[in-house]
């Protein structure tokens, strides 16, 4: 797996690599699985499938989490507890 990107690299870019690294191989532009494109924080952006999966600035509006995290029912979707901060500090940094 590609490494995680320094601290000091903006928040987009560090969740943009986790993105690519754990979710791209499923849901990229071509037949995203479940309809929901997560390869990149610009595709995560809006509303998908019915659900904004991402509110920048807000994460208790943001519902990836209910499908991502280190204790994901489906196994696919487990990320490392550093893993979700990145992302979280994403979210939080109003998608910057
Ligand atoms: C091995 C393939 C695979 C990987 C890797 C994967 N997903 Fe999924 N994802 C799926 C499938 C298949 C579905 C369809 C619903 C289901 O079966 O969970 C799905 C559904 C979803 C949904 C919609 C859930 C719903 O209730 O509609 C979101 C959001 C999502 N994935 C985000 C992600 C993110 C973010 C990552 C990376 C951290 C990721 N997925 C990694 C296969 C994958």
């Amino acid at each position: 797996m590609a490494a995680i990107p320094e601290a000091a690299e903006p928040p987009v870019d560090r969740a943009a690599a986790i993105l690519a690294a754990r979710c791209a191989s499923c849901h990229g532009a071509q037949a995203p699985a479940g309809g929901v494109r997560a390869d990149t924080p610009a595709a995560l952006l809006g509303v998908q499938h019915g659900v904004r999966w991402v509110t920048p600035g807000h994460l208790d509006e943001s519902r990836l989490f209910e499908v991502v995290g280190s204790t994901s029912p489906t196994p696919r979707h487990r990320l490392t507890e550093a893993e979700v901060e990145i992302l979280r500090a994403w979210i939080s940094s109003a998608g910057r």
